[in-house]
């Protein structure tokens, strides 16, 4: 693939007669000691040009870890400012600044926080898919793949609230037996899928797995063969001996999935049909903002980069730390 981005600096990124975007990206790696971080929601050549591929817990855990100077965050907002949170002293460049997250958006931090002020006594976990400012109201952080560990940690008579995916969270009221006040957030991506439309794919494809995400709601949980992180639905697409999987996720997992097993086939879930049922309609509008171009461009110009107030960063480190250090 010959990838060669604009002369010029408009919004494309400009590249050097004689190099492509893979070997710029990879020159200015060098140049600026710098880490490309990507969540599995990115685009396969992203993917490809990427130093660690991961699930949210991964990506915070490789960013806690690395001794590069700059982290060029290919993800969405929240991911990058936890990285940020994590390494003060680092450079952290998100290739757009506009790659938001409708859950997070669902959590408005002034909101939030008459939420937990009017329920005093509770121990709140929040999903990492929120603000920093989310955050600091917070008493932990969990990813989808350490909530069950980090809700077993909060001793059994706390009782706790959860934000801000509710269908998150009333998943692993089931999962852990813990009564939880759940806040009522969604993600746009995930809430579309629809289990008629699975029910009628799983008729014409009877010795497919359902693999989804524990953000579907809970028709769609119901279908599934198995429920997890991305880390977890990539893996068990390896491991599974079923031929076809159906994924209810994001579209990103399935190319690490094709590389882990080519000989398997997966198939997008399909969305609601009042809704259309276009084949972009479950890729994340969020995630799906940063381009090869853009990454080329933010470790050219260290820009957009990522800034927090201090004492926002410390009363957000807490939480996070305390999740990091659940096993
Ligand atoms: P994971 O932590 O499972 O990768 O999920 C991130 C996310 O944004 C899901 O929509
Ligand atoms: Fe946020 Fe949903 Fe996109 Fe994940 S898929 S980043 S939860 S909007």
């Amino acid at each position: 693939m010959q990838l060669v981005g604009k002369i010029g600096r408009g919004p494309e990124a400009a590249v050097p007669v004689g190099e492509n975007l893979f070997s710029g990206i990879k020159r200015l790696k060098e140049e600026r000691n710098a880490v490309v971080l990507a969540h599995y929601y990115q685009e396969p050549e992203i993917q490809d040009v990427a130093d660690f591929v991961g699930d949210s817990l991964g990506l915070a855990r490789e960013a806690q870890s690395t001794e590069a100077d700059v982290i060029a965050f290919s993800g969405v907002h929240f991911m990058a400012e936890t990285a940020k949170i994590l390494n003060p002293g680092k450079t952290v460049v998100l290739p757009d600044l506009a790659a938001g997250c409708s859950l997070a958006d669902s959590c408005p931090p002034e909101e939030f926080r008459r939420f937990v002020e009017a329920r005093p006594g509770h121990a709140v976990v929040s999903y990492v898919n929120t603000s920093a400012a989310v955050k600091a109201l917070s008493d932990v952080i969990c990813t989808s793949s350490n909530a069950q560990g980090v809700i077993s940690s909060i001793p059994e008579e706390t009782p706790i609230i959860f934000g801000p995916d509710k269908h998150l969270g009333r998943y692993l009221v089931e999962k852990t037996g813990r009564e939880m006040t759940l806040w009522p957030g969604t993600c746009m991506v995930h809430v579309l899928f629809s289990e008629k439309r699975i029910r009628q794919l799983k008729v014409r494809h009877p010795r497919a797995e359902v693999l989804a995400h524990p953000e579907c709601e809970e028709r769609v949980l119901a279908l599934a063969d198995h429920v997890g992180s991305t880390t977890s639905i990539i893996a068990r697409a390896a491991e599974s001996p079923a031929p076809e999987f159906i994924v209810a996720t994001e579209p990103g997992v399935i190319h690490q999935m094709q590389k882990l097993a080519p000989e398997k086939t997966f198939l997008r879930a399909p969305g609601r049909s009042e809704e259309g049922s276009c084949e972009a309609c479950s890729e994340c509008p969020h995630m799906r903002l940063n381009t090869l171009e853009k990454l080329y461009r933010c470790l050219d110009d260290l820009s957009p980069e990522i800034s927090l107030d201090e004492d926002l960063r410390l009363r957000a480190l807490a939480p996070i730390e305390r999740m990091l250090e659940v096993r």
